[in-house]
């Protein structure tokens, strides 16, 4: 959700720019823009409503914004509509302050009115004007950019990674942070900012994390960080260690389609990551003791993540026998729940910056629980401020809607259910070894469906005009139905709802009519029977069916109008095959209808706002 870049060097700034915001483009935007400085010029600003295109046609490739300084953005509306006048950068009437943000200025209202008493106007409805004319406004009252910024920060609620060209020390770019993503980066002679790794990953691989409330200056030779006290503080480089490569395309025609097809090596690799020596490695804190004496785990997520809690509250109960709670992260940070030092508080995200798991993190800690994050970006918000952090290793991921990062985020739900299971002696060693054993196939077998797309395909071309589908299971089938039915919605805007198939009858089924395509997921021996009469009774009010299943249930052949079959697995880890037919038909069916796969319209990758 906006994403902002930023370069001071010897180079041609605006190229590196807009490549900067393409590679972040998956954070979702509706405008772009950037603002370039020249030597002794004054600094060119230049914005387009729309895709990244229109400022890349606007700007010849940004061969005609000449100067090496600059900050590019791109917005994702949420004060005023998408507009060239609401697209950052934004300005103070003389250039004096120009700046990009990301995050959201809770009090800009007051602030706003403060500034317009103080003779100030406004061209645009963002939050973001209010906070360049704050910056312009202490600028005039302070000696410097420094102690303006820093008396900003004071001032201001809510989140912000700001980027600002102050035209009073025109060799630096400014930058400050509070929950929003920020990241600085240097080269030979040159400074690089993003709000995230892919955007200067071709440049560097050597990144410093901004965290909250500090500020930073960059310049050609070098980076100064600062506290909010503008005192200099140091900071370590973090080595990134995944190649620019795993940021691009590589011959597939999209990144979810190359994303769904890195989910075998991604739950390959974070298997590697928490399991040594045959061992699960739990972080330290999740002694034996302290499992023994747990209550309740709460998982909280948003989106994908959720779905993964589901799927797990059933793993974790089963294996483990403790009561497992699952909740949205934005209903659960204003509720009250009872937490207590016994419980577990479960935050999956895989940006580890969703404005709404972050609250609920931190409501958990306020409350006394003990926090677990399972994040994959390493160094995000969500990661630094749990007590602590399991990785998952599933290397970038660009397109909006998630595959492999919800993929391996049940690879760490599932090792956590098996070493609660043994820690509480409510699995043996022996069932130990043989889930790990069987989690270790899973990988050849996600390549086995990966083999079978093209039938997907046809399936999916037959079915792009449908207004409606449900996806309907019973138990870890539910679970799965819930992804299924997201995928569906997110990138093709067909009503995709996902439904308990026993609920169905209780009001749901009176939307059942010829031709409405139902998807049915068949995975659990004990629930089979009871979902195929489920398939059976909307059938014979009209419904087109489409059977996920193991192979060797072969029953559903007759009743089902198209059948795909998974390899079978234990089924507590059934739901890991079973989601990539749904994702592939979801890819297929959208592609067929010519949405934008990776970049489906109103979503963002990485929600920062509540
Ligand atoms: C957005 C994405 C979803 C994702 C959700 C939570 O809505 O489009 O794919 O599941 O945010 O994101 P997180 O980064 O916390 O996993």
């Amino acid at each position: 959700m906006c994403g902002i870049v930023g370069y001071i060097g010897k180079k041609q700034a605006s190229p590196i720019l807009l490549g900067g915001l393409e590679r972040l483009e998956y954070r979702g935007y509706d405008s772009a823009g950037l603002a370039v400085k020249k030597d002794g010029a004054e600094t060119v600003i230049v914005k387009a409503k729309g895709r990244l295109r229109a400022l890349a046609e606007k700007t010849d490739d940004g061969a005609s914004v000449k100067g090496c300084c600059g900050i590019g953005h791109t917005r994702w509306a949420t004060h005023g509509e998408p507009s060239e006048t609401n697209a950052h950068p934004h300005c103070s009437d003389d250039k004096r302050v120009i700046a990009v943000h990301n995050g959201i200025i809770e009090n800009y209202k007051p602030l706003k009115e403060k500034l317009e008493k103080a003779g100030y106007s406004f061209y645009s409805q963002t939050d973001s004007e209010v906070a360049v004319k704050l910056l312009d406004y202490y600028l005039k009252k302070e000696e410097s950019p420094l102690c303006a910024l820093a008396r900003f920060m004071l001032r201001v609620r809510g989140s912000y990674a700001l980027a600002v060209l102050f035209s009073d020390e025109p060799d630096k770019i400014f930058v400050a942070r509070k929950d929003s993503p920020l990241l600085l980066g240097r080269g030979e002679n040159e400074s690089y900012l993003a709000s995230d790794i892919p955007a200067i990953l071709p440049y560097t691989h050597s990144v410093y994390y901004m965290e909250n409330l500090e500020m930073a200056t960059l310049s050609k030779s070098g980076i100064t960080f600062y506290n909010i006290d503008k005192e200099e503080i140091h900071k370590t480089p973090v080595k990134i260690t995944f190649s620019a490569q795993l940021a691009e395309k590589n011959g597939f025609e999209h990144f979810m389609m190359k994303e769904i097809h890195e989910q075998p090596q991604a739950v390959e690799d974070t298997l590697n990551e928490s399991i040594k020596n045959g061992v699960i490695c739990l972080p330290e804190s999740l002694s034996t003791a302290r499992i023994q004496a747990l209550k309740t785990v709460y998982i909280v997520g948003c989106g994908s993540a959720y779905h993964v809690g589901v799927c797990a509250q059933y793993v974790i109960e089963d294996l483990a026998k403790i009561s497992v709670r699952v909740e949205l992260a934005s209903e659960f940070r204003y509720r009250a729940p009872s937490l207590d030092t016994n419980a577990l508080v479960i935050v999956i995200s895989q940006s580890g910056e969703t404005a709404d798991s972050l609250g609920a993190l931190r409501l958990a800690k306020q409350a006394g629980a003990k926090t677990l994050a399972i994040v994959n970006v390493v160094g995000s918000s969500i990661a630094r401020e749990a007590d602590e952090v399991m990785y998952t290793r599933a290397g970038p991921e660009i397109a909006v809607a998630t595959t492999k990062a919800y993929s391996t985020q049940l690879i760490v739900c599932y090792l956590l259910a098996i070493a609660f299971g043994k820690a509480r002696e409510q699995i043996e060693k022996t069932d130990c070894e043989r889930l790990l054993a069987e989690l270790f196939e899973l990988p050849k077998k996600m390549h086995r469906i990966l083999e079978d797309k093209e039938r997907l395909q046809w399936f999916a071309s037959k079915y792009a005009n449908a207004n409606a589908l449900f996806v309907i299971g019973r138990g870890l089938d539910y679970a799965c139905a819930l992804e299924g039915g997201l995928k569906t919605k997110e990138i093709s805007y067909i009503h995709a709802e996902a439904y308990p198939a026993g609920e169905l009858k209780h009001g749901t089924i009176s939307l059942i009519e010829d031709g409405t395509l139902v998807v049915g997921v068949l995975t659990q021996e004990r629930l089979f029977e009871k979902t195929v009469s489920n398939m059976a009774e909307v059938k014979s009010r009209g419904a087109e069916l489409f059977a996920v299943t193991t192979y060797g249930n072969y029953e559903t052949e007759s009743l089902a109008d198209f059948t795909f079959y998974i390899p079978r697995t234990d089924e507590h880890f059934a739901v890991s095959l079973a989601v990539i037919p749904l994702q592939l038909t979801a890819y297929y069916i959208s592609v067929a209808r010519g949405v934008d796969v990776d970049k489906p319209r109103n979503l963002a990758k990485s929600v920062t706002v509540e």
